[in-house]
């Protein structure tokens, strides 16, 4: 298998980490790419019409993305527990979708700075998208520390990752003020292996 990726993306990280997790490193060959149409040159296009990444070759089929449909690909590929069964598994979607959320909005702020002339920046847009990571943050803060407390699942590397990438891009906002508990759990997660070996890079 080849994952098409980049070492900056929070998603593609994702994906790195349960590969890890699950013990299938030595399975996956790396293709770096980058997954916006700024550099389309670099978009796995001819795997993916959407040119995103990750993006997952396979040999016995059909390449498959986004970052949530390889992660349950790869975890029933070796069976490796990441997905609760029964009711527990629409709250971890749940707590994965407001992962990916943060995720979402973190990297549209990026994408607005990087990629917009600056007359057409919008601050307004910005903070508009910075309001869904603290909402999404103070939830999991109120409501999900006790999933985090359980063993490790899928929303542990989604919240993780969705973490880490606010630690990479947007240090100066500072999201662990008033989130005591989530800081402390981000703090031992992010000792794990998996964790270290995948920091993101520009
Ligand atoms: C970044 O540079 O922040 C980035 C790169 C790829 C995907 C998402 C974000």
């Amino acid at each position: 298998m080849q994952l098409h990726d980049n070492p900056a993306s929070p998603f593609c990280r994702i994906v790195q980490v349960l590969i890890r997790e699950t013990g299938q490193a030595n399975d996956v060959e790396i293709d770096p790419a980058i997954g916006h149409p700024l550099a389309s040159e670099k978009m796995p296009v001819a795997q993916n019409p959407l040119g995103k990444i990750p993006t997952l070759s396979r040999e016995e089929g059909p390449a498959l993305y986004d970052s949530r449909v390889i992660c349950r690909y790869l975890d029933a590929r070796v069976s490796g527990g990441m997905y609760p069964d029964g009711d527990a598994l629409w709250d971890a979607l749940t707590l994965e979708a407001t992962a990916h959320g943060i995720m979402d909005a973190a990297v549209l702020m990026v994408y607005e700075w990087r990629a917009r002339p600056e007359e057409a920046y919008s601050k307004d847009w910005v903070e508009g998208q910075w309001a869904k990571v603290t909402r999404a943050l103070d939830a999991i803060e109120a409501r999900w520390m006790g999933h985090l407390a359980a063993p490790m699942n899928i929303t542990h590397i989604a919240v993780g990752c969705a973490l880490g990438y606010l630690d990479f891009r947007h240090a100066d906002r500072d999201w662990r003020a008033g989130r005591p508990n989530l800081s402390a759990w981000f703090e031992g997660f992010a000792t794990r292996e998996s964790m270290k070996d995948t920091a993101p890079s520009a």
